[in-house]
């Protein structure tokens, strides 16, 4: 027996339930919160079990309903999906306006419309009445796979149009608080009542996961111990093919829409209004699209996107150029699968797939084992890749990459170039799995593993290739700075048996250099000059160019100005060097375990004996006071008594530190005249902000 009011109110809430989806899936904008929207849906879910038979397929409930599948039914289109010709550049984009201004006219006075071409799946989405009945791939273009089960659980996608708009909400809900089972009325506020909705309509978008939500997936799925996906795109196609749908619901996939296939009613004769008609029916669309008046305006934008796609919350891998005008649009007519009223202006790739032909293992400094993809050379973003990183021997386990597997690499922005993993569909024929090496690939000896750790460590001192590494760093200029000695060098004294550590450098002479090919008379010379000029480093440079675990430039100063010497540092507790400023629990382990190693206490002799051995001038680098212990002061505008150099002379003398920007972390900001924009950031961060005279005055009465 069915009873009006509760089916009214049923329908009210199935309204209210769609609308707040759409806000919060397709608008970005909810207006309740998800416990409110989650109370909704529980009241409906409720209501539909106690009355089953009232259910509609455009019930929001019926998102994730379906049982798996077997496979999936094809289903023929109402009319081909298109696919897009590729412009590389300006020029090519000129060249297709120029070709299809010879076809037709009509496209000099024609107006453009750009959209980001999303890197996503096409989907075509069939309406009946309004309600989403089914939904297909674009398969060949001709005939895709009914997918409508694993579609409906998108929620982007609108389940029924046109989705209720806010003042037939408002007005609803005004009508429940009086009676919540009179609050609406089927003919009144019916949804097709404000809006002509075509009997028949399919609507063209595309399925993507935007790349936050990928991120997220990914890390969750880390957390469990599950495999990770290579990237959004081949998540998303995977996810769409799921049999069972219930699996697609938990992948954060979304939909953007862009084109109107088929409809049995009026229909926008441009693109621009296309776009505005599927928003106003609901359909989430960019929000990146313009309109211009001409092509050099709308290649100007395309290029300017190039440089921005960043900002994009999801790979595009360009943008679509696309004539205004649809019925000049369809005149133009296609070639092959392409259309040539749009062009699609590509981006320069940033993934490419290529052959992983080997993995070889550099040893580093410290006898890390980084493995290394050598790849079957191609271009990525106009640069030749012949060399990516794979990051660690687990990451090559986990992603299972072999030898001869085709990998997807990627090169995006300053970062080195690394492999995302392998296409193992692409596997043709056996080939084995990658095993790490048990030996360093350059002394033979056994690596070691470090509990918890994931890299694996050649510990052979006397390696040679940590050798090279170490003597690279020894001289480069923020160490000892030994201009002149470059890598070849390098490695042909370690070849040559000259040097076996860094000491050996001030053993060399003239005889020997001039037996290494390349030397004449004059390079020698002066690299023996630039060797000798070294021994002059400050203490702090020597220090970083030991390469101790943890110590780089800054705590290199920071250890130099409480130990005056390596004779001081070397006899150092631990608890004393984990009370210096800068310097934490574990660059201080490293300290005196470096220390504490035979071998590296010979090689301090051999220094000390060669008289490299600064030792810092106690007067210049003493502490004055601690009034300013533990203190961290950042400096802006003109000063009267001081200069930048020695403001920070007189902090750091009393005990404080000087940094170059504001954080939380600054204590003070001393203030000058025309200070910079760390002022207001001092103000957000509400730090504090003194003078010249209040710092005199803290360290005088403090010292
Ligand atoms: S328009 C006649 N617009 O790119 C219409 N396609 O490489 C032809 N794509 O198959 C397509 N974003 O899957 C168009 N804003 C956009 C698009 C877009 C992504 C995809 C679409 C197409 C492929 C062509």
């Amino acid at each position: 027996m069915k009873n009006p009011r509760l089916q009214l109110h049923l329908e009210d809430l199935r309204k209210q339930i769609h609308y707040h989806n759409y806000r919060y899936h397709v608008l970005d904008a909810p207006v309740i919160s998800d416990l409110e929207y989650d109370r909704l849906l529980a009241e409906l879910k409720q209501l539909e079990s106690e009355h089953p038979d009232w259910i509609t397929p455009d019930s929001p409930t019926q998102r994730a309903g379906s049982a798996p599948s077997e496979k999936f039914e094809k289903v023929r289109h109402p009319a081909p999906i298109l696919s897009l010709a590729n412009a590389f550049g300006t020029e090519d984009a000129l060249a297709w306006f120029e070709r299809v201004k010879k076809i037709d006219d009509r496209v000099e006075r024609t107006k453009f419309v750009v959209e980001p071409k999303i890197d996503g799946l096409s989907v075509v989405l069939h309406y009946e009445d309004g309600i989403f009945i089914k939904g297909a791939t674009r398969g060949d273009g001709q005939v895709g796979e009914n997918i409508t089960a694993n579609l409906r659980t998108i929620r982007a996608i609108p389940l029924r149009i046109p989705v209720a708009r806010q003042a037939e909400i408002d007005e609803s809900h005004s009508k429940a608080n009086e009676n919540p089972l009179f609050s609406s009325s089927p003919t009144k506020n019916a949804p097709n009542s404000y809006m002509q909705v075509p009997k028949h309509m399919v609507v063209r978008g595309e399925v993507f996961i935007n790349i936050k939500d990928f991120e997220k997936l990914n890390q969750r799925l880390e957390e469990s111990g599950e495999k990770t996906y290579l990237n959004p795109r081949n998540t998303a196609a995977g996810s769409l093919r799921q049999l069972d749908p219930a699996l697609t619901a938990t992948r954060p996939l979304t939909l953007l829409t862009y084109q109107i296939i088929y409809s049995d009613g009026p229909v926008p004769f441009t693109q621009w209004e296309t776009l505005e008609y599927l928003q106003s029916l609901g359909f989430p669309i960019t929000n990146s699209a313009r309109r211009f008046d001409n092509i050099h305006a709308a290649i100007y934008f395309t290029e300017k996107w190039e440089s921005q796609r960043d900002k994009l919350p999801f790979e595009a891998d360009g943008m679509v150029i696309k004539i205004d005008d649809l019925r000049l649009f369809a005149d133009l007519g296609v070639a092959g699968k392409d259309p040539r009223g749009a062009i699609a202006f590509k981006f320069p790739a940033r993934e490419v797939s290529t052959s992983l032909l080997e993995i070889v293992v550099n040893v580093g400094r410290t006898g890390v084992l980084t493995p290394q993809a050598v790849l079957d050379p191609v271009e990525i973003g106009g640069v030749i890749v012949e060399r990516a990183t794979l990051h660690n021997f687990d990451f090559i386990a986990e992603k299972d990459i072999r030898p001869g597997d085709r990998v997807l690499v990627k090169r995006a922005g300053e970062v080195i170039p690394y492999v995302i993993g392998p296409l193992k569909d692409l596997r043709v024929k056996v080939i084995k799995p990658y095993l790490p090496p048990t030996t360093c690939p350059t002394c033979q000896q056994p690596v070691e593993h470090l509990e918890g750790e994931v890299a694996w460590y050649c510990v052979n001192a006397a390696c040679p290739a940590q050798l090279v590494r170490n003597v690279e760093h020894f001289v480069s200029k923020g160490a000892m700075d030994i201009t002149g000695m470059g890598i070849r060098i390098v490695e042909q004294l370690i070849l040559e048996g000259l040097i076996k550590d860094v000491a050996d450098l001030y053993k060399l002479d003239k005889k020997s250099l001039l037996k290494l090919g390349g030397f004449a008379d004059k390079k020698a010379d002066n690299l023996l000059r630039s060797i000798s000029e070294s021994k002059k480093q400050p203490l702090n440079h020597l220090l970083t160019a030991l390469g101790i675990r943890g110590v780089g430039e800054v705590s290199a100063v920071d250890l130099s100005r409480v130990f005056p010497s390596l004779d001081s540092l070397s006899s150092a507790s631990l608890e004393n060097l984990q009370n210096i400023p800068g310097i934490g629990p574990n660059i201080a382990a490293a300290i005196v375990d470096w220390f504490s190693r035979p071998n590296n206490r010979l090689l301090l002799d051999k220094l000390r004996k060669a008289q490299v051995w600064p030792v810092e001038d106690l007067k210049k680098t003493n502490r004055k006071s601690n009034a300013l212990d533990g203190l961290t002061f950042v400096v802006t505008g003109t000063l009267v008594g001081f200069n930048r150099e020695s403001i920070k002379e007189f902090i750091e003398q009393n005990g404080g530190k000087v940094t170059d920007s504001v954080s939380k972390k600054t204590n003070y900001v001393v203030l000058g005249e025309n200070p910079g924009s760390k002022l207001e950031k001092a103000r957000l961060l509400n730090v504090q902000v003194i003078g010249e005279d209040d710092l005199r005055i803290k360290v005088v009465k403090n010292a």
